[in-house]
């Protein structure tokens, strides 16, 4: 296969953190300054409680075909972690409701069109090539979750001064624990016999999904905060288009995942995940 694999294996280490979200208030939300962005993790956060519990299902579908015992408590360990995100995501969204930042009819939307119709008739018509296709786009999305906390604890830190200080000990803490279970998701793929053609299948289902989910809920989630002025505009496209660029990492991983070759664990991402993992044990949640 080429896989250059760079990076050692970690055990993903589920933590259990209390976060004050009562004291988040509607003029921060995730952060004014950057209102794009602000609006794109909201409506990220409104995907994650029942996303991570679909990613939950089709990685544990696969558990009885693993005989590896590292990865299978990797698997374990895994699961633990998203439950864990899940529940932090329901109560933040459940704050940001409190707070007047309702996106409950967006959860919906996205709830119908990817379980309710994708995954429901996906398996009922195809039980075991549905199955597949299930753990590949929770293998893509994975990908997608490592991306965006790589790139967010790379940021230096005058790049997130901008962020509420609560939501970023969630970014944190949620970033970290996808950099340390990104390949798990991805094992299981592959040590399951699946292929090529159904693992850039995936991807390419994930990137439409989340895609226009992203762009719908980024465009609500506007209409919350307000529409940005001219100065936010063109911080907002710096963010984006300049450099390190949200843009440019998340295409050049998007691309990546094509390879023939790639694995997760291509990427060293173990000087971040050992910075992180300190700075989270020594935050006072
Ligand atoms: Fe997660
Ligand atoms: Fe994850």
């Amino acid at each position: 296969m080429g896989q250059t694999i760079v990076s050692e294996r970690i055990h993903p280490q589920i933590r259990k953190p209390k976060f004050p979200l009562e004291k988040i208030k509607r003029e921060s939300g995730f952060g004014k300054k950057i209102p794009f962005f602000t609006a794109f993790l909201s409506s990220l956060s409104v995907l994650f409680p029942e996303g991570e519990r679909f990613f939950i299902r089709s990685v544990k579908a696969f558990q009885n075909e693993i005989q590896d015992e590292t990865l299978r408590s990797e698997i374990k360990a895994f699961a633990g972690q998203e439950a864990v995100h899940g529940n932090v995501h329901d109560k933040l969204n459940e704050r940001f409701v409190e707070i007047g930042l309702d996106f409950r009819s967006h959860e919906k939307m996205f709830c119908w069109l990817f379980f309710d119709i994708l995954e429901k008739n996906i398996l009922k018509l195809f039980p075991v090539w549905g199955k597949r296709l299930a753990l590949s786009i929770t293998a893509a999305a994975e990908h997608f979750t490592a991306t965006l906390g790589r790139f967010l604890l790379s940021l230096p830190p005058e790049k997130v001064a901008w962020i509420d200080p609560i939501t970023w000990k969630i970014i944190e803490w949620h970033s970290l624990e996808e950099l340390e279970h990104k390949a798990v998701a991805f094992d299981v793929y592959q040590k399951s016999g699946g292929g090529y053609f159904t693992r850039i299948f995936g991807m390419t289902i994930a990137v439409q999904l989340l895609g226009l989910l992203a762009v719908v809920g980024t465009v609500r989630a506007l209409f919350y905060f307000g529409f940005p002025n001219p100065k936010q505009i063109v911080r907002d496209i710096r963010f984006f288009f300049g450099s390190p660029g949200f843009t440019w990492a998340v295409i050049f991983y998007i691309l990546e995942y094509y390879y023939w070759g790639f694995h997760p664990n291509n990427e060293d991402d173990q000087a971040l995940i050992a910075k992180f993992s300190t700075i989270v044990a020594s935050s006072a949640y």
